[in-house]
C-alpha cells in the first residue's frame, strides 16, 4: 500500500484524490489518508503530490505512517472529487514538526 505521511499536514493540495482509480482516500481535517485495504498499489498518485507526501510503505519507518493512515481511514469520510486546497498551502510547504502542531 502506499501512505499519506505528514508533508500534507496543512497542503492539502488533492491532487491525489484525482487520480486514484480505486478512490481510496479519506479526508481530515487537516490532510487526507489512504485506506491500506483499499489501495491496490499502482503508485500513480506519488509523483501527483506537490508536498511528496505520499510514500509506499516497502520504504524504511513508515510503520507509525501506515497505523495512522489505517486508523483514520476507518474514521474519516472518503473524498472522491479534489476540492480547492487550503489558501495559505503553500505556506505550509516545507515546513517542519508539521504533525506536532497541527495534528488533532
Ligand atoms: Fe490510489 Fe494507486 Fe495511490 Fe493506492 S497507489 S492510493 S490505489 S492512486
Ligand atoms: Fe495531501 Fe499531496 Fe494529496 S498534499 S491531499 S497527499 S496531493
Amino acid at each position: 500500500t502506499y501512505v499519506v505521511t505528514d508533508n500534507c499536514i496543512k497542503c492539502k493540495y488533492m491532487d491525489c484524490v484525482e487520480v486514484c482509480p480505486v478512490d481510496c482516500f479519506y479526508e481530515g481535517e487537516n490532510m487526507l489518508v489512504i485506506h491500506p485495504d483499499e489501495c491496490i498499489d499502482c503508485g500513480v498518485c506519488e509523483p501527483e503530490c506537490p508536498a511528496e507526501a505520499i510514500k509506499p510503505d516497502t520504504e524504511p519507518d513508515l510503520e507509525s505512517w501506515l497505523g495512522l493512515n489505517a486508523e483514520y481511514a476507518d474514521k474519516w469520510p472518503n473524498i472522491t472529487a479534489k476540492k480547492d486546497p487550503p489558501a495559505d498551502a503553500d505556506e505550509h510547504l516545507n515546513e517542519q514538526g508539521k504533525m506536532e502542531k497541527y495534528f488533532s
